[in-house]
């Protein structure tokens, strides 16, 4: 059962399609992530959600509870959502206390004084900061006052707790460690989230649901080992994580059979190949394979996909080694080995990867690449 029900939301700026037709079911208690490059209309999603933005058309509920309906012309106020918001700037007032930002709401709802007093040290206890309601938030580490920012927005109970890019603000290491205290706590109080951000990892560490988007629309969505694991589509494999690409001969393979044909003519068992005859299924494939799934050995396995292959360039990067290999007429993969497997260049090698592991995906745009993370482009044979 859906507690935050999105369906069939259309948000235009002008002609452009900032959030196209986004249809989300979020079970209560859970989080789920909207996950996309810079401009796919996560931000814009969230504050239809919120309110702070009207969408031209669709449907939120949220606990049964219309939120905003086109056709009914139903808009709740944002202050009225029961809803609690975490952004990226922690958004404390610099000038008062870290009680005194917490109790504000509170006192707008018009509790009593006790009750406020109760409420923000249990919230403060709850983050982590109790013992800190007297100092201001300049004086606060920026990871302790994002944990400020999300008491904040628990005092005030709300249904459901939406972050838009919370940690973009920390630095590396702190980032990581927030992801984890996050999760935790979400699970911990038990609270419906939805959680916006760019990061593959932060968006795997913290939720149950994964929402992809692009340019405005839903690409995949599914547990994050099911969008990691089985993306379905291009887009979605490289911009979670990396991922070989390889030009499929539809032609010559046997999804039958579970077989897909490379272009080079290379074949592969695939235990996805059978997506080839599913004529729901339309538009252009490739094969794809991810860097960590691959094995490679001086001699043949004797294992399924065992391809000879030729040492391109092998770097030991200190804890995996990254080989790219020529599969056949210029055909280039890369495998990231755990250790140092270092490999000597224009050498003999096989390059294994289980069929398990070799997917078809659809050719959707490819996703733009992250930084730090080259997409692995493959070219196509001469
Ligand atoms: N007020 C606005 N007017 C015009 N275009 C907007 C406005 N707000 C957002 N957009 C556009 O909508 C798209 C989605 O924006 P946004 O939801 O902020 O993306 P994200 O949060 O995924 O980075 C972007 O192309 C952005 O330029
Ligand atoms: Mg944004």
């Amino acid at each position: 059962m859906s507690f935050l029900k999105v369906d069939n939301l259309i948000k235009t700026y002008g002609a452009f399609h900032a959030v196209d037709n986004v249809s989300i079911d979020v079970e209560r208690g859970k989080v789920c992530s909207f996950l996309g490059p810079s401009g796919c209309g996560k931000t814009t999603t969230l504050r239809c959600i919120a309110g702070l933005e009207q969408a031209d058309s669709g449907r939120i509920s949220l606990g049964g509870r219309t939120l905003f309906d086109s056709e009914k012309r139903i808009a709740v106020p944002p202050e009225e959502r029961d809803l609690g918001m975490v952004f990226q700037s922690y958004a404390l007032w610099p000038h008062k206390t870290i009680e005194a930002n917490l109790s504000l709401g509170l006192r707008i709802k018009g509790l009593p004084s006790g009750e406020i007093r109760d409420r923000v040290n249990e919230m403060l206890e709850l983050v982590g900061m109790a013992g800190t309601g007297n100092r201001f938030p300049a004086s606060l580490s920026g990871g302790q006052q994002q944990r400020v920012a999300l008491a904040r927005a628990m005092a005030l109970r709300p249904k459901c707790i939406l972050f838009d890019e919370p940690l973009s603000n920390l630095d590396l290491l702190l980032r990581e460690r927030m992801r984890f205290e996050i999760r935790d706590l979400l699970v911990k109080i038990g609270i419906t989230a939805v959680y916006v951000t760019h990061d593959q990892t932060e968006a795997m560490v913290i939720s149950d649901h994964i929402v992809v988007l692009n340019k405005g629309k839903i690409q995949r969505e599914g547990s994050p080992s099911d969008v990691y694991n089985y993306p379905r589509d291009r887009f979605t494999a490289e911009f979670l994580g990396r991922t070989n690409i390889v030009a499929l001969d539809r032609k010559n393979s046997n999804p039958g059979a579970g077989i897909v044909t490379a272009a080079n003519g290379v074949r592969f068992s695939s235990l996805d190949a059978k997506r080839l005859e599913d004529r729901s299924e339309t538009g252009e494939f490739v094969i794809a394979f991810r860097p960590e799934t691959m094995l490679v050995t001086d001699e043949p396995t004797g294992g399924q996909n065992c391809i000879p292959a030729t040492v391109v360039s092998s770097q030991f990067l200190g804890g995996t080694t990254q080989i790219v290999l020529d599969i056949g007429q210029g055909v280039h993969v890369t495998a990231i080995l755990l250790g140092d497997q270092s490999r000597t260049e224009n050498t003999q090698a096989f390059v294994s990867v289980d069929p398990r592991h070799v997917l078809v995906l659809r050719d959707s745009s490819a996703a733009t690449p992250m930084a730090g993370t080259p997409a692995l482009r493959v070219p196509e044979p001469a």
